[in-house]
């Protein structure tokens, strides 16, 4: 019998699934690891909205099966959220539904609407599940590049043109993991214009919605464009935007028929969040935007310590207007490891660990990924470990591991 299931051989392991062990064998040795890796914000919940999921568990009622699509009051929250976010009305029964995270909303969508062998347009480098949610629906996959920029629409044009079969998707996520650009309001027009004269669906990620940094540039909303929602549909998460990355909750909002679809599909495989997460989710987005506020300086003076401390140990990284991380390319000495060889090196000899930019797409592999998961201290010391470490390299040629703290 193979050992190979026609999926799985369409599945390289994830990510981290190389990093992990060394980082687990270093910890095992005593080294105090700083992880840079993984985007798994460490903030914790903001209390009223664990305080709500505890009120609300009391009541025998929520422990029994939710809605798949989710309850009613989440959608309408949703909604509000869009409304008030981004000028966008939105109708709770036909254009929301709710996720278990928006990752499960996206591979689920990918699967309702992919036919064997339909070609769909994926910025490369980016977040797995957008180019693997398709190849694990049968969908094949383009490369498009994941700047936006002239060349995009250019690329866009050219992979249109060449596809055949004509792509069925187009996958767009700004502010975008890992590279951090973001898009303003003109590109996304462009896009959509290019989309609907060629039939083309958009599926638009917005996670980092509210993880900015310049307050007077909020990222926008593809829906902002006036006939976007005829072809798009766009996801959202309580992960990043209230810390709540462990209880699953995201959404998928738009065009009524892919909305549908993927309604159709999640009622054969879930039942919906526990209704409990589902009620304080709902409080959150109803409540004050305080805290996302809060979220969103923390998230920036990490970033503005990892320029400033990493940028003196030599290392220079261009400053992200947006997301939780850092688009690092490696630097020149080593760049012809390639991310991977680049990231088991910094983890041995420093300490820290960050995503190889590979994991994301092989347009990725002369950069890694820094998250912004550790506080500051821990950040200037992983900048400090890094700096001891490029010295002696270039004061003696002999790289000095660094030595397990016990
Ligand atoms: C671009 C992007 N989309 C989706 C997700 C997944 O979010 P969720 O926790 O809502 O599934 C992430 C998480 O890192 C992400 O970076």
């Amino acid at each position: 019998m193979s050992e190979d299931f026609h999926r799985i051989r369409r599945l390289p392991p994830y990510v981290f699934e190389h990093i992990n062990p060394i980082k687990a064998k270093a910890r095992a040795e005593g080294v105090d690891i700083i992880d840079l890796g993984m985007g798994n914000p460490d903030l914790p919940t903001p209390d009223h909205i664990v305080s709500k999921l505890q009120e609300t568990v009391q009541n025998p009622r929520t422990h029994r099966y939710s809605t798949s699509r989710g309850i009613p009051g989440l959608r309408k929250a949703q909604a509000s959220y869009y409304g008030r976010r981004f000028g966008v009305k939105l109708n709770p029964d036909t254009q929301v539904v709710a996720t278990l995270g928006s990752k499960e909303g996206f591979a689920n969508m990918a699967q309702a609407i992919t036919a064997p062998g339909d070609v769909v347009l994926v910025p490369n480098p980016t977040y797995p599940i957008h180019s693997f949610g398709f190849i694990m629906s049968g969908g094949v996959v383009r490369s498009m590049p994941a700047e936006p920029n002239e060349d995009f629409l250019r690329s866009l044009d050219r992979a249109v043109r060449h596809s055949i079969p004509k792509p069925i998707a187009l996958i767009l996520n700004y502010p975008a993991n890992p590279t951090a650009y973001t898009a303003n309001l003109d590109f996304y027009a462009e896009v959509v214009r290019y989309c609907r004269e060629q039939g083309i669906f958009i599926l638009s990620d917005l996670a980092y919605s509210e993880i900015y940094f310049d307050e007077s540039d909020p990222p926008p909303s593809i829906l902002q464009v006036p006939g976007a929602i005829d072809i798009s549909v766009e996801f959202t998460s309580m992960s990043k935007t209230y810390s709540m990355p462990g209880w699953r909750v995201g959404f998928a909002v738009g065009n009524e028929r892919l909305i549908a679809a993927l309604a159709r599909v999640k009622s054969y495989l879930d039942y919906g969040a526990f209704t409990p997460v589902q009620v304080a989710a709902a409080s959150a987005l109803n409540g004050s935007d305080e805290v996302i506020g809060e979220v969103r300086r923390i998230y920036k003076h990490r970033r503005d310590v990892m320029i400033e401390s990493f940028g003196r140990a030599g290392w220079y990284i261009p400053e992200p207007k947006a997301t939780m991380f850092a688009w690092a390319p490696i630097p020149d000495q080593f760049a012809e490891l390639g991310s991977l060889e680049f990231a088991k090196l910094l983890i041995t000899e420093t300490g820290v660990a960050v995503a190889p930019g590979v994991g994301f797409g092989e347009y990725g592999d002369q950069y890694v990924r820094l998250a912004f998961v550790e506080n500051e201290q821990r950040i200037r010391q992983a900048a400090r470990n890094i700096k001891k470490f490029m010295g002696s390299l270039s004061g003696t040629g002999n790289v000095v591991p660094l030595q397990g703290k016990k």
